[in-house]
């Protein structure tokens, strides 16, 4: 055999091998942890050492050098960039009504995405009557579908009339209106028609891009802010951004890049959201690689397997909420989510909250320094955290805290 061959050999070897190993991760079962004694050691990286090794002690080198820093990190390494605003875009009301018993408006906003309205996806919005001036929002995408969130099942999940009855509004849209969740496209409905031509808000705005769709996602939360910059009836500088799980790390990113959003909820976001990836505690990295790369840019492949390699942990990404409000939250049979994890990352991002002179997670009635009971809110610094007792869920105790929790902050 002459070198030739040898290297056609060599080169078809290798050519075969890596493209069955992306084949042998999938078809394997991956190692999961669910005992906190299995816990690696770790060392959570610094969130204030500046990449040139020099340590952020003053708010302005924050703002000005770390937090793009740390931006840059994710956006290249996990979720992809976050592209701006399209132009074109507009909005139009479809439905105004007067729903439970005069407490509320509900509307349907049409967000067309581009001037020739090919493009859009539909908002359901929620505004509390009988209150003055423009009140505070929460802005949420939902799994199923905003008819969906009316209906008896997903009651618990938006509580509107809890939300409304304490003088907040809340905004809606279908996560799969802005980018289908995976492969099988869900049927469009009402809320958008245009994603199962063109494939998603990727396929048509900035194709090519490395965004995933956890970005994708995101960028459909900034549309929802710049809807309620226009409602007379919403104050724009009050806007809270939430989302519970896979919608959970949407929001903590959403939060992130986009700081109209005057305060942050997480719950129960788990892996890529507010648990700490170096735990390898319930979901890691080789799960979601394997089970949702969609969710990621390509170059998050690497870190298959490979927590402790990753440039940060998901306390950064966190910690670009502040100084505004943040509140985590965990359930207490959601070992997938590594409860504990988030938790470790609420209190994680202190520093950052400290430059700011604001307190993060501390409480007059519990060891904030400890993992707190269930159903015990530790809500007095401007980091929050609670531990709900229950399954992987978003309830109304959750929304009962956040509203409790930023009408404090934010003068409701
Ligand atoms: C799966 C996934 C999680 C995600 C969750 C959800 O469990 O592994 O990462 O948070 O779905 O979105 O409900």
């Amino acid at each position: 055999m002459n070198m030739n061959t040898l290297l056609k050999w060599g080169f078809g070897a290798c050519l075969a091998l890596s493209l069955l190993l992306p084949l042998r991760a999938s078809a394997q079962k991956v190692p999961t942890n669910f005992v906190e004694e299995k816990v690696p050691a770790y060392t959570l990286p610094d969130v204030l050492m500046c990449n040139d090794g020099k340590k952020v002690c003053r708010r302005t080198v924050w703002e000005k050098k770390r937090r793009a820093e740390i931006l840059e990190v994710f956006s290249q390494e996990m979720y992809g960039h976050v592209p701006a605003r399209p132009e074109g875009l507009h909005f139009e009301t479809l439905s105004v009504d007067t729903v439970y018993a005069g407490l509320g408006l509900r509307k349907v906003v049409r967000i067309y995405l581009d001037a020739a309205e090919k493009h859009w996806f539909d908002a359901l919005v929620h505004t509390p009557r009988g209150f003055e001036g423009p009140v505070p929002f929460f802005a949420g995408l939902n799994f199923k579908g905003n008819d969906a969130t009316l209906d008896e099942r997903s009651s618990s999940r938006w509580p509107y009339e809890l939300i409304l009855g304490a003088g907040w509004g809340v905004i809606t849209a279908w996560r799969d209106s802005v980018e289908p969740d995976g492969k099988a496209f869900a049927d469009p409905g009402q809320d958008a028609a245009w994603f199962c031509r063109d494939g998603g808000v990727r396929a048509w705005y900035n194709p090519g891009g490395d965004w995933g769709a956890i970005s994708a996602w995101a960028w459909g939360l900034s549309r929802l802010m710049d809807y309620l910059e226009t409602d007379p009836d919403a104050d724009a500088s009050r806007v809270v951004v939430m989302g519970h799980s896979r919608l959970g790390k949407t929001s903590l990113w959403a939060g992130a890049n986009d700081p109209r959003f005057a305060g942050v909820i997480s719950n129960c976001s788990g892996c890529c959201g507010a648990a700490i990836s170096r735990r390898c505690f319930g979901e890691n990295f080789a799960n979601v690689i394997r089970v949702f790369p969609h969710w990621f840019t390509r170059a998050f492949d690497k870190y298959y397997d490979r927590e402790a390699d990753f440039p940060g942990d998901q306390h950064w990404v966190a910690a670009l909420a502040a100084p505004r409000p943040l509140y985590i939250v965990s359930a207490t049979k959601d070992g997938w989510a590594d409860p504990k994890g988030e938790w470790t990352c609420a209190a994680a991002v202190a520093p950052v909250y400290r430059l700011y002179r604001k307190p993060g997670l501390v409480s007059a009635r519990y060891d904030a320094t400890q993992w707190p009971a269930a159903d015990c809110p530790v809500t007095d610094g401007t980091v929050a955290y609670h531990i709900r007792e229950g399954k992987h869920d978003i309830t109304p105790f959750d929304w009962a805290q956040y509203i409790h929790f930023f009408s404090r902050h934010l003068n409701r």
